[in-house]
């Protein structure tokens, strides 16, 4: 047991350059340092110091060193008092009077916050003192404080005999510890060793632009860490709706009003021709609202076709055969996709003389799920759409090769699918690099006329459109396989802080 820490009170405090300069004046001299410890011994300087010098000398080049690891022993918060206040037993010994006893309870009481039950054990294993009748008295008037003797030695780094460590070891508590160090062997000339360290510049400026030839410039060190912020720490969803945000306005495309949770049946469910019997549509897998249950307003003509069209078709469809109900499109239920606000949208265009348009939205959904590792009833969805004449599958497979490429994400495989809204419709699949298997990044489809010609569409106009968890692909980059670590109250903030601020690629 060897302590290498010297006390403070023996170093120099001097400055980082006085110590730059001694170390390579020495190697100037002499082939090597052997050791960072015996060196800061020797000139007196405090090893942290050297340790911090030796490494800018390393980032610079002009010296060569080797690491250094080693183990000391310390005192642990309960050492150190012992160290300064003597054993627990010693105490108790002197808190028993020369002459006479005194009572369990008085010592107790004498003794405060420093009594401890073992030291009595401790003292009557001594033979220091007895107790009769929770009396207690001194058996002998002397008696020494080895422990204190030995833990302070510890403190000075001094080394203990075989015994001594025995004797400490034998203690139930745990009154050292180890600690591990770190400094250099071998410390020698590098390739740039100039005996006198240069001040080389940072920056080219104004006023030293004109001598640029006669300066030398400090190397970049990409491997330099910045200094963490202090605050501004985005949560993971949010920089990743930047990044598919970004995607989406560099391609042309416009942002759809997200601002309404609540939705009616009609606009998430009936204008998207999706039946009113639908398993989507029931308690299990929806939230519907108990105040206020129903909407207020819908768009009289326009829900008449929608009637019209589930329950007898049209546009070449022949609708669904069944009694639409107006009760059940007036519901009101948290949106359970963003799909809702395309048919809003696109029921707005259809007012106008045709244009064409790209939209994209990133919001909160609600869904009536189980709650488990990769779901939760309320996550964001991201989705795109572009309407124009003669749209075909191809232009939709093309524009998610694009927004997919822009990702980093290049190998596609799209799968036939199955929504109501849309004909054909197809899952993107993407080869996962990492796990080497394909996994569904998304939804996608061109909407039916059913959906499209009762908004008042022209009959040439399609609609391609698909649809993403934001969740998904931010697990995925941030290593996250729990969705309850990403969002919700269990969230880590310190993850947060710790994500790095950007990053290069996707
Ligand atoms: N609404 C679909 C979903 O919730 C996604 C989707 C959007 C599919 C647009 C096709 C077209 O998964």
């Amino acid at each position: 047991m060897k302590s290498e820490q010297m006390p403070d009170s023996l170093q120099n405090s001097v400055d980082d350059d006085q110590v730059v300069s001694v170390l390579l004046g020495f190697l100037q001299y002499n082939e090597e340092i052997p050791d960072s410890r015996q060196f800061s011994a020797e000139h007196n300087f405090d090893h942290n110091q050297v340790v911090s010098v030796i490494q800018s000398l390393l980032g610079f080049r002009y010296i060569e060193a080797q690491d250094l690891v080693w183990e000391t022993c310390v005192l642990t918060d309960e050492g150190k008092r012992y160290a300064t206040q003597g054993s627990p037993e010693v105490q108790l010994f002197l808190a028993v009077p020369e002459e006479g006893s005194i009572s369990l309870v008085d010592l107790k009481e004498k003794l405060g916050d420093s009594f401890q039950n073992f030291a009595i054990g401790y003292a009557k294993k001594n033979k220091w003192v007895e107790v009769q009748a929770n009396q207690v008295s001194r058996k002998v008037q002397h008696v020494e404080d080895k422990l204190k003797e030995l833990l302070l030695k510890i403190q000075e780094g001094k080394e203990l005999h075989e015994d001594g460590i025995k004797f400490i070891n034998e203690r139930k508590k745990n009154l050292t510890e180890s600690r591990n160090w770190k400094g250099y062997s071998s410390i020698k000339k590098g390739p740039r060793y100039a005996p006198k360290r240069k001040n080389l510049s940072t920056t080219l400026t104004r006023g030293n632009v004109e001598i640029w030839e006669e300066l030398e410039f400090k190397e970049y060190n990409i491997n330099a860490k910045g200094v963490p912020p202090e605050s501004g720490h985005l949560q993971p969803l949010l920089k990743v709706r930047k990044q598919f945000k970004d995607i989406f306005v560099q391609m042309g495309f416009e942002e759809m009003p997200t601002n309404n949770y609540v939705e009616s049946s009609f606009w998430n469910f009936d204008a998207l021709f999706q039946p009113q019997q639908h398993p989507a549509r029931d308690s299990h897998d929806t939230f519907f609202l108990k105040a206020p249950s129903t909407t207020r307003t819908l768009p009289e003509d326009y829900v008449e076709r929608v009637k019209r069209v589930h329950e007898s078709g049209g546009y070449g469809s022949r609708g669904y055969n069944y009694d639409w109900k107006r009760e059940e499109a007036n519901k009101n239920v948290l949106r359970t996709h963003t799909t809702a606000v395309s048919s809003r949208m696109l029921y707005e265009i259809a007012k106008k003389p045709f244009a064409p348009k790209k939209y994209f939205s990133i919001d909160r959904v609600f869904r009536n799920e189980a709650v488990d590792r990769t779901h939760l009833a309320e996550f964001h969805q991201i989705e795109g759409l572009i309407c124009d004449r003669g749209l075909t599958l191809g232009d939709l497979i093309g524009v998610l090769k694009v927004f997919y490429s822009r990702l980093g994400i290049s190998k596609l495989r799209f799968k036939p699918a199955y929504n109501p809204y849309t004909e054909p419709s197809m899952e993107i699949m993407s080869y996962h690099e990492g796990l080497g298997v394909w996994v569904e990044i998304g939804n996608s489809g061109m909407f039916r006329p059913e959906m499209l010609r009762p908004m008042g569409l022209p009959e040439d106009v399609q609609v391609i459109a698909w649809g993403l968890s934001l969740e998904r692909p931010t697990m995925i980059l941030y290593g996250i396989d729990n969705i309850r670590d990403l969002f919700g109250h269990k969230v880590d903030l310190d993850l947060i802080k710790r994500n790095p601020i950007c990053r290069i690629g996707f």
